[in-house]
């Protein structure tokens, strides 16, 4: 077993040290340098789609996202009860109204029944969040989204890797964001990408992100952006990420197959599950017990054992600024919320460390 357990810690070392020295050998460590259009290139053709343009973050991802379809004041954007408060924010930063809806109990993403049943004249646009690395129901979504002509804006900020059908997730909206934060699949320090296949926007968000300036003609800007940069030290450790990218997900996937062996068979435990077509990134391996356990003690227990694990994330309509928005009761959401655990699972671990936290489990129910 390795001495320390981790949660979701980030996974650098030499390789990354290497590019980071390329980078201040080379005196280009801001916005300005070789290793950002290169990482994006390789994050576009990883992905198999036209276009990817980096940002300061996945929240500053969605942002633009929604700014570039001209998501606004009076506009209401639905998105998922249970997810990262960063999904919802930047329905806020642009004026809209966010519309939650609950999520399905079996696979923790956006329940697409509850998405249509949310409809209304003003909804814009969706963002389907894949939960903790797990695709959302992709077709449906779609279906929906041509159905009554609204944008999707894929929150893939945990979900590098994952497929669904064999497409990646990220690649089936108008848009879709991704997160280089340090607990996500890989991670730039901070950092984000929107990718989509719509060259003219794409091109758009590259020139929103520089403060709207049209380089042909010097400090001129015909139009109000962001300094949403990426630099190139954070693409240096971009780049050297995504050689990694493959090892880490299937590190991840072995951490999740010894998690179910070792707990499947456990009557209280059920495991966060995939739809049909999916395969999960596995970013976090998250289990929700079907009986009244504290979970707070438990994680208590837990620590004092040396295992850092998790609470589900709190749902968004819980959080004083967004108690308005919260039209209904949202069972599945505040019930995974309550009995979930996120167990570790950054790929600092080894086998041994998932086989011990298994056992402490076990011993501690
Ligand atoms: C689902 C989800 N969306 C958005 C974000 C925002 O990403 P960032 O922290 O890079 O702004 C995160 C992670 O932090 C996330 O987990």
């Amino acid at each position: 077993m390795c001495k320390q357990i981790y949660l979701d810690a980030p996974n650098v070392g030499e390789l990354e040290k290497k590019y980071l020295i390329k980078a201040v050998d080379s005196d280009y460590v801001s916005t300005i340098g070789p290793y950002v259009p290169e990482f994006e290139d390789i994050f576009a053709c990883y992905l198999g789609i036209n276009r990817a343009v980096s940002i300061q973050s996945g929240t500053g991802a969605i942002h633009i996202a929604l700014h570039e379809l001209k998501v606004s004041r009076g506009d209401e954007v639905i998105v998922p009860c249970l997810t990262f408060v960063a999904s919802v924010n930047p329905v806020i930063y642009v004026g809209a109204k966010p519309v939650f809806v609950d999520v399905d109990d079996r696979t923790w993403n956006i329940d697409p029944k509850e998405i249509e049943k949310s409809i209304t004249k003003r909804t814009k646009a969706i963002i389907p969040v894949h939960f903790y690395g797990n695709p959302c129901n992709m077709d449906e979504i779609m279906r929906i989204a041509k159905k009554y002509n609204l944008y999707v804006i894929e929150d893939a900020a945990e979900s590098l890797g994952a497929r669904y059908r064999d497409r990646y997730t990220g690649t089936f909206g108008d848009l879709g964001c991704f997160s280089f934060n340090g607990n996500k699949i890989i991670t730039t320090g901070g950092g984000g990408m929107v990718v989509g296949n719509n060259a003219d926007r794409l091109k758009h968000i590259k020139f929103l992100v520089n403060q709207g300036q049209d380089k042909t003609k010097g400090y001129y800007y015909p139009e109000i952006g962001f300094n949403y940069r990426m630099t190139n030290i954070e693409a240096a450790l971009g780049l050297a990420q995504m050689e990694k990218l493959d090892n880490f997900l299937t590190k991840k996937k072995t951490f999740n197959k010894i998690y179910r062996e070792e707990l499947g068979d456990i009557d209280i435990i059920r495991f966060q599950e995939e739809y049909q077509n999916a395969k999960s990134s596995w970013w976090l391996t998250s289990i929700i017990f079907d009986k009244d356990i504290d979970i707070s003690a438990l994680q208590k227990r837990l620590k004092e054992k040396g295992i850092p694990a998790r609470r589900v994330f709190m749902p968004v309509t819980e959080s004083a600024p967004y108690r308005q928005y919260k039209q209904a009761d949202f069972g599945n959401s505040y019930q995974i919320y309550e009995k979930g655990l996120c167990l570790p699972s950054s790929t600092l671990n080894s086998e041994d460390n998932i086989y011990y936290v298994c056992r402490i489990i076990k011993e501690s129910i």
